[in-house]
């Protein structure tokens, strides 16, 4: 078999069979194809798509090239949660604690930020200590012990989707829905899970924008699971606005605290209500979603989510006293609130601009192994349908270059837009597939 051959057939529309599909992804994570084949590879799926057969043989091709957690005999059932990344997506901060503590471990494993699209990674690394590097023994040791691990992602999971999705990065082939179904897919299975919800975002702020595109890749996701014996669903979830008030990494965390200690913005509770709801269905440790919901409410108000949350931090070395006192969490030097210059109804606040914004004031890479400002970020106070009055703040900017706060209001000023009649507020959620 040759390389240039299964480019050439995927190039002219042809089916690839499964035994292509692994020559290829094994010879290029063993580095006899090199980046420009599988450059070329990309984009030939990106225009010419892939079946959902063989997105699926991809995927478990990703898999293979690399390590495979095995949970069995670890813990009777672990769940795992994936958000397709947006902006001020905390959820994963709230949710994998208020799981845990209602009694089903959840085992996860979260990547840096990368564009505008924040990442669990960096916004745990605002603990000072925290580590995000645990070794596969270290995982499962304390899986088993407290039921509860948020690290990194290792190079050993899937280290061809790690290589092929930094090629894609640079060569504009993120947006292909079998490449970002395999990638993700690829690392869950991985990661070793029996049950995942996927969190589909979707909007100006998300992978995808439409509906459709975001159904499609859920059924996608939700299949190529199904196929490995994993139990599975996806939540459509709105991302055309940030989700919460807090974008940046130590404000999301902030927010996140605030959420688990009964406080926080109620929307953000509530999608990360519906998320552990389903996880808690999916696990099987509650009959429905009502039941779920009852659960999850006594966890938070009891405190035990919280505390499940401090015994995460102190188990992977987090200095506490930064969780237990977030005023004492990175937050900029300078700040400034960017207020409404008429009166309406707000339309869009673009997720997107929100978070590019962020990325400018240092919070996230433009690209890979760039540092990350951890203190800077934005407060975004209202939510679209909402009516504000001139002189009425819509967000506040913390920066650490003072300079930056002027290019920062103009890009703010831009992402919103004010109609004269009353706009209705934006789902938190479009559906779900299972
Ligand atoms: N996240 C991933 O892990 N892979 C993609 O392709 C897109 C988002």
């Amino acid at each position: 078999m040759r390389a240039v051959d299964i480019i050439i057939k995927k190039r002219d529309g042809g089916e690839l069979n499964r035994e292509e599909i692994q020559f290829f992804v094994k010879g290029f994570a063993e580095d006899t194809i090199p980046d420009y084949q599988a450059a070329s590879f990309a984009m030939a799926v990106f225009f010419n798509g892939m079946t959902p057969r063989e997105t699926a043989d991809l995927t478990y091709a990703m898999t293979e090239t690399g390590d495979l957690i095995d949970l069995h005999g670890v813990v009777d059932i672990a769940v795992d949660k994936h958000s397709t990344g947006g902006v001020g997506d905390k959820t994963t901060l709230v949710v994998a604690p208020v799981v845990s503590a209602c009694g089903l471990p959840v085992g996860k494993m979260s990547g840096r930020g990368l564009g505008f699209v924040g990442g669990t990674w960096d916004k745990m690394e605002s603990i000072p200590g925290y580590r995000l590097d645990l070794t596969t023994e270290e995982f499962l040791n304390q899986l088993k012990d407290i039921g509860l691990v948020l690290t990194g992602q290792t190079a050993d999971l899937a280290p061809a989707d790690g290589k092929l999705y930094a090629l894609r990065d640079v060569t504009g082939t993120v947006k292909s829905i079998p490449l970002i179904a395999s990638s993700v897919m690829s690392k869950k299975l991985a990661a070793g899970a029996q049950a995942i919800v996927l969190d589909v975002k979707c909007g100006l702020g998300g992978l995808v924008e439409t509906i459709g595109e975001a159904r499609k890749l859920a059924t996608l996701l939700v299949s190529i699971a199904h196929q490995a014996d994993r139990k599975a669903i996806a939540l459509l979830s709105d991302m055309n606005q940030p989700l919460g008030i807090a974008v940046g990494n130590a404000l999301e965390l902030r927010e996140a605290i605030d959420i688990l200690h009964g406080r926080g913005p109620g929307d953000f509770r509530e999608h990360c209500i519906v998320v552990a709801s389903q996880l808690l269905v999916l696990g099987g440790i509650v009959k429905d979603s009502d039941e779920a919901r009852s659960v999850i409410q006594k966890a938070l108000e009891s405190g035990k989510a919280w505390q499940r949350f401090r015994d995460l931090v102190i188990a992977q070395g987090g200095d506490v006293t930064y969780i237990d006192h977030p005023e004492k969490l990175p937050l900029a030097d300078y700040s400034e609130d960017i207020d409404a210059k008429s009166v309406g109804f707000i339309k869009k606040i673009d997720a997107r601009v929100v978070g590019e914004t962020v990325v400018f004031l240092g919070g996230g890479r433009a690209k890979k192994g760039d540092p990350i400002d951890h203190g800077v970020g934005i407060l975004v106070h209202k939510n679209v349908g909402d009516r504000v009055e001139n002189g009425e703040t819509i967000f506040t900017v913390y920066a650490n270059q003072e300079e930056k706060l002027v290019q920062a209001r103009t890009h703010l000023l831009g992402a919103v837009e004010l109609s004269d009649s009353v706009v209705d507020p934006l789902p938190l959620f479009y559906g779900m597939v299972q």
